[in-house]
């Protein structure tokens, strides 16, 4: 443990060197904060904020929030300044307890933006900032109507993690520092606004909603959508908002949301957020689903008709405890908020459907994880990371959540599902509503679950899987009956041995034909393709995953019926997870990059700034 401290008061020290204004950081010091987040300004063990209020007004014809953020300081400051982070945000005036007080904007860095520092007299305090987004503030995205599922309004959605709150509100953003927040924003009059926070389930005539959230949360939760958007109650305390056009579908969808929600508090204790809402968001959301708390953002490529993609929500709940409740550190911890949800979201899911419903969706992972090992340089395949000078985003990978995944399942097989689901479930009810590096959950690791039987730490090696590169010898093995049926079926229709008709696929799931299609042999001719299109309609699937996998393999095959639906598909879906292989296949296929290229243009006006950066990078 001392080694632990030694080494973070170091990494503080090193860190602080490149500040304008050196400080020396005790070891004391960095066992009350652990470490220093490299992804922002705000240096929290100086002065930093436990509370928000914010007043804003939302402009669609301008493309900008404007108002007030007032921050109340957390008591003890040891400096007479604060740094808060600022991305494109203009500011207009501070103050400190009332007075106009004295504030410079920093040089801008190009991955933290800038830092705004506030001096402010002894014992202030609240400081208050008025400011005011620039229209291409990075965590906004503002949709004309007819890029909304009704074509009859305008939509606004905001997504802050990793780093990007900070282009919205003026904020020390970065998840190790927490704080509760009231809000009342004021948007076009018939217009519904909804956070992350306690929301309205009807439309306020004069366009003035006030919210509160009264759970500290860190920036990265910060959440707004704002949108003709109405409501549909699914349970007790569960909900759905959308556009009036996708509620119905949505509501059918996620109708078992109430029954995830007890089975999550069944295993891991009492949900701490008050209701569970998920809203509907147009196509562009360039995420699959965002937990921010108490509203959920998903994407409506999930609403299959057939609820088949429901563990996508059983993910985001599950983030309410791994991750909400017991948040990752900074960025290089990123595993400790992924890595747990899914093994979370896998436990969910099995006690609704069934191990071999869960089995299939570990499958899937394994492959996902196996292909991304294979592609990330070596480094970027640890568990802890070090993203110093590179952007958060760079950490989001399949490492974080299905590694994560693989060692955690490891330790339940390893000690058993009893011992783990105790030691997870204390776990999470002593460290709620704190922050967790991953060298304090090793600390916790060894002296809870691992000292209940010392002989077998070393079977299991946690520091081969949280510091070492690739995938350790002992990961838990996967076995899905269910996808060993679509392989036999798969093997014998390849070989030739029988037709479609006689395949037994009636009571596949949409996993199952996932599997298929991501097994599909790379020797079939094209019009073999053009057979399996006619018969199962892969080209045209109401399902997104189906869909995406099956335009990929088309394109890398060049089979060119389904060219035209790609290009629909990419100029209709913002999911930056469907975008990637697709972009990346036809760039091999078209290596001048002109065909992408030229689809791109088409879709890029479409697509949320995240999408956008990571599509830019590839087509330049
Ligand atoms: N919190 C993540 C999304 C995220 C991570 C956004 C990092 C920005 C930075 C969310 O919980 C998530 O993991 N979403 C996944 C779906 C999930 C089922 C694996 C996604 O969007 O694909
Ligand atoms: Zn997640």
């Amino acid at each position: 443990m001392k080694r632990i401290f030694l080494a973070l008061s170091l990494l503080a020290l090193i860190s602080c060197g490149q500040d304008k204004e050196p400080k020396e950081v005790t070891v004391e010091e960095t066992k009350q904060f652990d470490t220093v987040d490299v992804h922002s300004f705000a240096k929290r063990w100086e002065a930093r904020v436990q509370h928000l209020d914010l007043d804003i007004n939302v402009d669609f014809d301008a493309k900008q929030i404007s108002g007030f953020a007032e921050w109340t300081l957390s008591e003890n400051p040891t400096a007479d300044s604060i740094f808060f982070d600022l991305d494109e945000i203009e500011i207009k005036n501070v103050w400190a307890d009332g007075q106009e007080t004295k504030w410079t904007v920093g040089e801008t860095d190009p991955v933290k933006g800038q830092p705004l520092v506030v001096h402010f007299p002894e014992g202030t305090q609240k400081i208050k900032i008025e400011y005011v987004t620039a229209p291409s503030a990075a965590a906004l995205q503002w949709l004309d109507p007819q890029q909304t599922h009704d074509k009859k309004h305008p939509f606004l959605f905001t997504q802050s993690q990793a780093i990007l709150a900070r282009t919205w509100i003026p904020c020390q953003d970065s998840p190790g520092i927490r704080y509760t927040y009231n809000a009342k924003v004021t948007v076009p009059k018939g217009m519904m606004a909804l956070m992350s926070a306690s929301n309205p389930q009807e439309v306020d005539p004069d366009g003035v909603y006030e919210f509160e959230m009264p759970q500290p949360i860190p920036s990265y939760l910060m959440a707004l959508s704002v949108g003709d958007i109405a409501f549909a109650s699914m349970g007790e305390r569960t909900g759905v908002y959308a556009e009036p056009g996708m509620l119905e579908a949505s509501a059918y969808e996620f109708a078992d949301t109430e029954k995830m929600l007890e089975a999550a508090e069944a295993l891991y204790g009492a949900y701490a957020w008050g209701r569970y809402d998920l809203i509907v968001l147009p196509p562009s959301f360039p995420f699959g689903g965002m937990e921010n708390p108490r509203l959920t953002f998903v994407t409506p490529t999930v609403v299959a008709g057939d609820r088949s993609l429901t563990s996508l929500i059983a993910h985001e709940l599950a983030h309410s405890w791994s991750g909400n409740l017991v948040t990752n550190d900074t960025w290089n911890d990123f595993w400790v908020n992924e890595g747990f949800t899914v093994y979370f979201e896998r436990r969910i899911m099995e006690s609704l459907y069934g191990r071999d419903y869960s089995e299939m969706l570990a499958t899937l992972g394994h492959q996902d994880l196996e292909e991304t090992v294979a592609d990330l340089p070596k480094e970027d395949t640890h568990l802890k990371l070090d993203l110093k000078g590179r952007n958060p985003d760079d950490g989001l990978t399949d490492v974080a959540y299905e590694k994560g995944y693989f060692f955690l399942r490891l330790l339940e097989e390893t000690y058993g599902r009893e011992k783990f689901d105790t030691f997870l479930k204390n776990y999470f009810q002593s460290n709620a509503f704190k922050t967790m590096t991953t060298e304090k959950f090793m600390a916790i690791l060894d002296s809870n679950l691992l000292a209940t039987d010392s002989t077998l730490i070393a079977s299991v090696n946690p520091e081969e899987w949280v510091y070492g590169p690739g995938l350790p010898n002992n990961c838990p093995r996967v076995t899905s009956e269910r996808f060993q049926r679509v392989n036999s079926t798969l093997k014998a229709w390849a070989d030739g041995a029988f037709s479609f008709d006689e395949m037994e696929t009636s009571d596949w799931s949409s996993h199952e034909w996932l599997h298929f299609v991501r097994h599909l042999p790379d020797t079939l001719s094209l019009d073999r393709l053009a057979v399996l299109d006619e018969h199962f309609h892969f080209t045209t699937t109401g399902n997104s995953e189906v869909q995406a996998a099956w335009l990929t393999y088309s394109i890398q095959k060049g089979y060119e019926p389904a060219f035209p639906a790609a290009e629909e598909f990419l100029i209709r879906v913002g999911r930056r997870k469907f975008l990637t292989p697709l972009y990346k296949a036809l760039i091999a296929e078209d290596p001048t990059k002109e065909k992408a290229r030229a689809i791109y243009k088409k879709a890029r006006p479409n697509y949320h700034s995240v999408s956008q950066e990571t599509i830019d990078a590839m087509l330049k």
